[in-house]
């Protein structure tokens, strides 16, 4: 298939291909961070536990399916499979630090996850005309992304124990690094594409992506900063209307999801 799989809008495309070069490297250090909390949460919380097994799952299958599409990009674009070592190893330094780091890092990750669905949401028409399967597969990883929003939070709240001293700052500090790996490396990637695609060139294709990354910016710090306040729950934030009711449309006979249809 074709790489850049939304025409209408390719830089679109090839910001979310970049995105998806690192799940396989990122997801599986969240579901890790989680795994390892699930022999205590078994005898402490069965039921978070429960949520946090099935979170995993679901995790291990969204880097699993990014790992097979990346196949494709990494196959058509020289120099992403640099690009993808590097991600390796800053994941191998990352996996280092501190379980409570990893969950710290987990939570805030799905605050940004979260906040990439509520972005998307409400521009949802730059998605018209895509590639229906490259399409639903987007929608469908964001959409759950908004399913499991509060599990990593509640996991890592409840590994700090019941005074959680000190874990706002944690949290806070590790959903800055997992901003900063996600934004640089996503550049990176936005940039060997578009050089291939010889659309690097063109002032109109940063002006595009500048304009993209300051209205992301602007979902994305208060809900970050709200997030890293004392009392908040993930549960507070508001759905993306759209992508709420998306997995509604989930088929448990056949396991499958409809192709996303233009609205
Ligand atoms: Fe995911
Ligand atoms: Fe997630």
């Amino acid at each position: 298939m074709d790489p850049v799989w939304t025409r209408s809008e390719p830089d679109l495309a090839i910001c979310a291909n970049a995105v998806s070069l690192l799940m396989p490297h990122l997801e599986p250090y969240v579901v890790a961070s989680i795994r390892s909390q699930l022999p205590r949460l078994n005898s402490e919380d069965p039921p978070l536990a429960a949520r946090a097994g099935a979170y995993a799952t679901q995790e291990a299958q969204h880097h699993g399916q990014h790992r097979r599409y990346n196949d494709l990009l990494t196959a058509h674009y020289r120099g992403l499979s640099r690009l993808d070592r590097a991600m390796a190893t800053v994941f191998g330094l990352l996996r280092r630090r501190s379980d409570r780091f990893g969950l710290a890092f987990a939570a805030g990750f799905e605050a940004i996850a979260f906040t990439a669905a509520r972005w998307v949401d409400a521009r949802l028409r730059l998605l018209r005309g895509g590639h229906p399967a490259a399409t639903t597969f987007f929608l469908w990883h964001l959409a759950e992304e908004v399913e499991h929003k509060s599990v990593a939070w509640d996991v890592y709240r409840q590994s700090l124990g019941s005074n959680g001293r000190g874990g706002h700052l944690s949290y806070a500090w590790a959903t800055w690094v997992a901003g900063v790996v996600l934004a640089v490396f996503s550049l990176l990637g936005t940039w060997v594409m578009l050089f291939h695609e010889n659309r690097w060139w063109r002032p109109n294709v940063h002006l595009r992506l500048a304009v993209w990354s300051v209205s992301f910016i602007f979902v994305a710090l208060p809900a970050m900063v709200v997030s890293s306040l004392p009392g908040h729950h993930p549960d507070k934030l508001a759905d993306p209307a759209g992508l709420a009711h998306w997995l509604d449309n989930f088929d448990p006979a056949s396991g499958t999801i409809p192709e996303w249809a233009q609205p």
